[in-house]
């Protein structure tokens, strides 16, 4: 119950389309499949960076792909799968730009948005519950950053980045 609890709190409500890069590794091909289909159901733009099937691929290979996508600014978004999630979200995070939360929860896709203004979802397809998976995407995709406080906290991230943090 508590995944789906939040899903209409402040900053949710199916907002404006975005442009998704979504990529995998061979653990994350059949979801990421499924999630191309979803995330276009919604109303959004994504385009595929790979794996091409469930054949062996590293994620690094795929998870640098995406991650300088949207580092760009070619992307607003990106999805990046493995089988934990947690190698795609280290690779992600090395890119300047790149803010990726590793989520398994709505709650926390919606607190990655607001409070972190993550710009990349990686999520573990061997380990996240299947069933709230798409909620998860959805909550990802149409949250908006809240700013405030939050903001002065992710231009520390930026500072940081710049060799210039504390
Ligand atoms: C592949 O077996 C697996 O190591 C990879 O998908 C990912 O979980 C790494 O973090």
């Amino acid at each position: 119950m508590k995944n789906n609890a939040n899903l209409w709190r402040s900053g949710y409500g199916g907002a404006a389309p975005v442009r998704v890069a979504i990529g995998s590794d061979h653990a994350g091909f059949e979801m990421k499949e499924i999630l191309k289909e979803y995330v276009k159901s919604l109303g959004h733009a994504v385009e595929d960076f790979g794996a091409p099937s469930s054949d062996p691929v590293d994620y690094p290979d795929i998870g640098y792909k995406v991650a300088r996508e949207v580092a760009s600014g070619r992307f607003d978004r990106g999805i990046l799968i493995c089988g934990t999630g947690i190698g795609m979200s280290i690779v992600a995070n090395k890119v300047p730009g790149v803010r990726a939360a590793l989520v398994g929860d709505t709650e926390t896709a919606r607190l990655a948005r607001e409070h972190n203004d993550a710009n990349i979802l990686a999520l573990g397809a061997r380990v996240v519950r299947p069933e709230y998976v798409r909620d998860i995407v959805r909550v990802f995709l149409e949250t908006s950053f809240a700013g405030g406080r939050h903001a002065r906290r992710v231009e520390k991230i930026a500072l940081g980045e710049a060799g210039k943090g504390k």
